[in-house]
């Protein structure tokens, strides 16, 4: 019996948010663009059609063939998604009067649907439209509406269920039991899916894909390379060669520490110091997009040289994750400036003839967490902050010498463990220290001083696109300021960036 959740993505921002919700009930799925829909469909027990940022009635809005689909498997179509159901097999979507966005409480017209089943009467859930369905189809059963809108949740024939709002989002208080009504006991699915099952199945493919060949993968000391690199280890042992390149630019100790880790977890990996090469080539350098390919193009001169020493290497792993695979194949293009985890490596396959590899390229992050996890890797990795592969290099707004990388690296260590210290580290997507290009007048005991400013940022995010600053206590920025102050010797002043994403960007380069 299929098992696996087809979802057809319209470009809603929400539709990565319907993958997750239904893997969150142990159901694998995977979202394919609307023009883009997969041959294998007897591979899939269910499908969801997404929501949209177009309106069915613009004339060049996403269309599929439904009828086609409809004969497969039972079907959840959500917003656009059911307005597309609506309008296509002879009802009417009209734009509304009153738009309807936010929370909304439903009324359901009949309490005996299996998709509501459990589901409170006049609970809330949430909209996101203007248009709205003024006409079912013949052949539908109305079951739910809300004050304003009548034509909120509906069933087409038998098996084709259409909601107005979205039961993806966590403010659909039912959302995940209208979820979960769908796939068991509409799609009758099975709650197979989970992290174990994931690494039985991922390390039987691996083993029969790569056999005795052996495989190269670029450790960074994130959460992705290492996951992937833990997960290779176990399917493939001693053939799989792990390089970690320290570029110098680092923070305070992570080469070591992280190599440590590495070792712990009994990878085969190979930790070469390449510190030098890069403070050569980034000598004098201060523009920020120069100082990027340099720091890239040092990274791939030295990954391969290492690489060479490796005999007969036949694959390149890459720690890609779902949500770059997607935007990749994205049928509305996607955001531009997607963050690559380890696109570092970019050109590398092709110059040394080598196969790719990308064990993690249908988890989330989270899953690629609870992946890590079963497969025993420290705490210390797998909540990592993202961290930029130019490391402290973009950090440092000026020229990248041994003197301005020992300053950052100090303040970002104070800083840092401040937040370990302070229990704040966890609930911060990511962290950091920046030096300034700035000298301002202060004064130490009786001496006038003129010395340099750094900023400190901390943000809040779920993918890196967007963010914002996070609101630390007044307090414990005083006591970070403190200690910067009186133990960084050059270091006279610290600011707290305040600034969200957009305008500003996370890092300062
Ligand atoms: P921005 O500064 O664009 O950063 O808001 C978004 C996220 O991406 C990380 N970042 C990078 N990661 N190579 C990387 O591997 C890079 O060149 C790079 N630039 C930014 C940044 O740390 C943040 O998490």
């Amino acid at each position: 019996m299929p098992n696996n959740v087809l979802i057809l993505d319209f470009g809603s921002q929400y539709t990565q948010l319907i993958a997750r919700r239904v893997r969150e009930l142990n159901i694998y799925s995977e979202i394919y663009p609307y023009n883009k829909i997969p041959k294998n469909l007897d591979s899939f027990g269910g499908l969801i059609l997404s929501g949209s940022p177009f309106s069915v009635r613009d004339h060049n809005s996403p269309r599929i063939d439904l009828l086609k689909l409809f004969n497969n498997f039972p079907v959840l179509a959500v917003c656009y998604g059911a307005q597309l159901v609506a309008q296509e097999m002879g009802g009417s979507v009209v734009s509304s009067n009153i738009r309807e966005y936010g929370r909304a409480n439903l009324n359901l017209n009949n309490k005996k649907s299996i998709l509501f089943k459990d589901v409170k009467n006049k609970s809330q859930v949430w909209m996101s439209h203007s248009d709205t369905i003024k006409k079912l189809p013949n052949k539908s059963t109305l079951l739910a509406s809300t004050d304003d809108v009548e034509n909120v949740a509906f069933k087409y024939y038998e098996n084709v269920y259409c909601l107005q709002f979205h039961p993806e989002v966590y403010h659909t208080t039912f959302g995940e039991k209208i979820l979960e009504n769908f796939l068991i006991n509409i799609c009758n699915l099975k709650q197979i899916w989970t992290p174990a099952s994931f690494i039985d199945e991922a390390v039987n493919k691996l083993k029969s894909e790569i056999k005795n060949d052996k495989v190269i993968l670029g450790l960074s000391g994130g959460v992705d390379s290492s996951v992937a690199a833990a997960i290779l280890n176990k399917s493939i042992g001693k053939n799989l060669y792990c390089v970690f390149v320290n570029n110098g630019l680092l923070r305070k100790n992570e080469f070591n520490d992280v190599l440590n880790q590495y070792k712990k977890m009994d990878l085969n990996v190979i930790g070469v110091d390449y510190s030098e090469d890069f403070y050569k080539n980034l000598k004098g350098i201060i523009d920020p997009e120069i100082k990027r390919k340099i720091i890239g193009r040092v990274f791939i001169e030295s990954f391969e040289k290492e690489s060479k020493k490796i005999k007969n290497v036949k694959w390149l792993a890459q720690g890609t994750i779902y949500p770059d695979v997607i935007e990749s194949i994205s049928a509305t293009g996607g955001p531009s400036s997607t963050i690559k985890s380890h696109h570092n490596v970019g050109g590398l396959p092709e110059k040394m003839k080598l196969k790719v590899i990308e064990p993690l390229k249908l988890l989330f992050k989270d899953e690629v967490r609870k992946v890590g996890g079963f497969l025993g890797i420290d705490k210390s990795i797998l909540g990592r902050h993202p961290f930029p592969g130019p490391g402290l290099g973009i950090r440092i707004l000026d020229e990248i010498n041994l003197e301005n990388i020992n300053i950052l690296q100090e303040v970002d260590d104070i800083f840092i463990s401040g937040l370990k210290e302070e229990g704040l580290y966890d609930k911060i997507w990511q962290a950091g220290a920046i030096l300034l290009p700035v000298k301002s007048v202060g004064v130490m005991g009786d001496e006038r001083t003129y010395e340099k400013c750094v900023a400190l940022r901390a943000v809040e995010s779920t993918d890196g696109m967007t963010a914002d600053w996070v609101n630390l206590p007044y307090n414990f920025l005083q006591d970070i300021s403190n200690k910067i102050i009186n133990r960084v010797k050059g270091v006279n002043r610290v600011v707290y960036d305040i600034s969200s994403k957009p305008p500003a960007t996370i890092e300062w380069e």
